[in-house]
């Protein structure tokens, strides 16, 4: 509850800052105030306070304007995804491709929140199944993925387990091969997974 309240709290102070930007223009400075306050919710530099607020800076252009869209149009519709489709409902097309170029511009910001160390067999486990999953097929470059496949690498493990679980029950329904894929892991299996890909630097 208090999480909530805390972020709607941010996202209200998000609303008054982007009142007065011009709604529909994409100028280089409106992109960077809009930025700005995206990093109220998704800081620049260490882990987001809440865990279940994923890491944004540095994520691969193409997947950060789909994810975008898909807010606005409602086929990402988790309890969670409420702040998103706020921040969505007034922008255009071109303000989303603008922040989502300037978004994917930025460093990863690095974090040492909840890793699991190598040693742990949850670890190796979690290494054995994303690589025989084939998983690395789309999310390749060192888990970097490109384009529209997401950087899986060193994501918030609380954000990971939760949206895995949103492709499984079909409230993230906008990729549907993806649930289909992730449907066939037991939780046991999605939890060694996510321990392996978030602890990555
Ligand atoms: C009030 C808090 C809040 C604000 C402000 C906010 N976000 Fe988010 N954002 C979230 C939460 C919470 C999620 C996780 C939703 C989910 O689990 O599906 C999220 C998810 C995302 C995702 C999906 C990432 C992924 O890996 O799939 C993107 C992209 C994103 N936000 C971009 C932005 C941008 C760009 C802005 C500024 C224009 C912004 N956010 C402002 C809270 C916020
Ligand atoms: C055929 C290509 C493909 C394969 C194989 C694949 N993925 Fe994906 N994955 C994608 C695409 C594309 C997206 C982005 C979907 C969207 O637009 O929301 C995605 C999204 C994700 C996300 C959401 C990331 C975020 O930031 O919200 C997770 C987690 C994920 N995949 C995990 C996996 C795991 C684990 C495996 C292996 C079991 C896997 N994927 C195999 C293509 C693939």
């Amino acid at each position: 509850m208090t999480s909530t309240l805390r972020l709607l709290r941010r996202l209200a102070a998000f609303l008054i800052l982007l009142a007065p930007l011009h709604l529909h223009s994409a100028h280089a400075q409106d992109v960077q105030q809009q930025a700005a306050a995206c990093a109220a919710c998704h800081p620049t530099s260490g882990a987001p306070a809440d865990p279940l607020t994923p890491i944004i800076w540095g994520q691969n252009e193409g997947y950060l304007y789909l994810q975008l869209r898909d807010f606005k149009r409602g086929t990402r519709a988790a309890e969670k995804d409420a702040a998103m489709r706020a921040v969505t409902q007034p922008m255009t097309d071109a303000q989303m491709l603008a922040i989502a170029k300037y978004v994917s511009a930025q460093s990863w910001p690095r974090h040492s929140s909840a890793r699991t160390p190598r040693t742990d067999p949850l670890f190796g486990h979690g290494a054995k199944l994303a690589a025989l999953g084939a998983c690395g097929g789309c999310h390749f470059n060192s888990w970097q993925g490109y384009s529209a496949n997401p950087r899986l690498r060193g994501q918030s493990p609380a954000y990971l387990t939760a949206t895995i679980e949103d492709f499984r029950s079909g409230k993230r329904a906008n990729s549907p091969g993806m649930s289909d894929l992730l449907r066939i892991y037991s939780p046991e299996e999605v939890a060694a997974m996510v321990a392996y890909l978030s602890s990555l630097e």
